[in-house]
């Protein structure tokens, strides 16, 4: 059987990773350069696909690195925090280092298993002050600083530590972190607003810290050759036409990108045809379908209403103007500013800022796709 090129988890292999040389060199330059990097762009864009893929080159050629990855958008605390941070670090090492990394530990009593699928260390902490929690902490990242080798830790999904319960996880962090040499920090992160508050506010402990790295899109033209060179080399053949029509209709947004090609190549044989790649997307919208019906019961009507104007325009840069709110039947300007907001909040609709100002569009492509074929 022929594998999928098109993968939907973050990273599997360089081959199957398409271009980001430019970020990666990046990347790996402010690393080799001792600076902290914060790497934002919206999700399912492939920041972590990047980070994996940066991992990959400083462990095949870079010899003086240790690569550590933690993705927080599941914690919402201190403790599940240092699990995995204690978990990440006990991964990577082999009986004796592990065994001498749990004795730094020996006062608060760790329990380690391993998962029996995939082998993966579990660490059960039972602390039994606030106190602990921060001196476990500072353990942790005292041994990555105190390492022969050089560490990377990145952390992903960073904005959550905004939502630890009645902890300033930022101000504690920023204070270990600043008198750290050996290990170099990756902050990733998909909430722009959060993102840029923690970074660029004068106000806030991590205040001009890191090098902002920002992630956009694939450049088209190189994605359509990668994915017609992906379909060439496992005997299929796909044109030009399609493969802009597919990165088009998936408006070049990595993650549907890939799904749309993932489907195609699965039923696709041979030859790809138009008729192959529309059935494909059928098939993606009919499985994501009860999603979209869910998103549907848990917004408003108004809500609801401006999703589907939004994602009929695609792209909408004036909101509030006359012509808009006419064209869709909206009731007035600031009420379109309260629901927009409020879609915003809920990661339906991307607020999307640069020189030329701020435009909006549907979070998820395929829901802006199916709203847009929807009457
Ligand atoms: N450069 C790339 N080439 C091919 N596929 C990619 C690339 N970057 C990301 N992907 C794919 O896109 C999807 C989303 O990527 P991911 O790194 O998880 O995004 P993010 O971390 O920004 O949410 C994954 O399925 C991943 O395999
Ligand atoms: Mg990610």
């Amino acid at each position: 059987m022929v594998e999928n090129p098109f993968i939907l988890r973050p990273y599997l292999s360089k081959d199957l990773f398409c271009d980001r040389e430019k970020e990666l060199a990046e990347l790996l330059s402010y690393i080799e350069n001792g600076r902290n990097i914060t790497l934002i762009s919206p999700r399912r864009l492939g920041k972590t696909g990047l980070i994996f893929r940066a991992f990959e080159e400083l462990r095949t050629n870079y010899d003086n690195y240790d690569t550590y990855y933690v993705d927080i958008s599941s914690t919402s605390s201190l403790d599940s925090f240092i699990k995995l941070l204690a978990e990440s670090i006990a991964g990577n090492l082999k009986k004796s280092p592990l065994k001498r990394f749990l004795s730094l530990l020996g006062g608060i009593r760790p329990l380690i298993s391993y998962n029996t699928i995939t082998g993966a260390p579990e660490i059960i902490f039972t602390f039994r002050s606030e106190d602990e929690k921060r001196t476990t902490l500072k353990i942790l990242l005292e041994y990555l600083e105190n390492g022969a080798r050089k560490a990377v830790l990145a952390i992903d999904e960073f904005q959550q530590i905004r939502e630890y319960d009645g902890f300033n996880m930022e101000a504690t962090l920023r204070t270990y972190i600043q008198n750290m040499h050996n290990v170099c920090f990756i902050f990733c992160g998909s909430k722009k607003h959060v993102m840029i508050d923690m970074f660029s506010n004068a106000k806030k402990p991590f205040y001009e810290s890191t090098t902002s790295l920002p992630l956009g899109k694939l450049d088209p033209g190189i994605y359509a050759a990668f994915i017609k060179k992906q379909f060439a080399n496992r005997n299929k053949q796909i044109d030009d036409d399609i493969v802009r029509f597919i990165i088009n209709w998936t408006k070049d947004h990595t993650f549907y990108t890939q799904s749309l090609c993932n489907e195609v190549f699965r039923i696709g044989k041979g030859i790809i045809t138009m008729q192959t790649t529309l059935d494909a997307i059928q098939n993606l919208l009919v499985s994501n379908l009860d999603r979209f019906l869910e998103i549907k019961r848990l917004v408003s009507d108004g809500q609801w209403k401006l999703l589907h104007a939004i994602a009929c325009e695609g792209k909408v840069s004036q909101p509030t103007s006359a012509s808009f709110i006419r064209k869709y039947g909206l009731t007035s300007g600031s009420s379109v500013l309260k629901t927009l907001n409020s879609l915003i909040d809920k990661e339906l609709v991307l607020a999307d800022t640069n020189l030329a100002g701020t435009s909006y569009s549907v979070y998820n492509v395929f829901l802006s796709r199916y709203l847009e074929i929807l009457q």
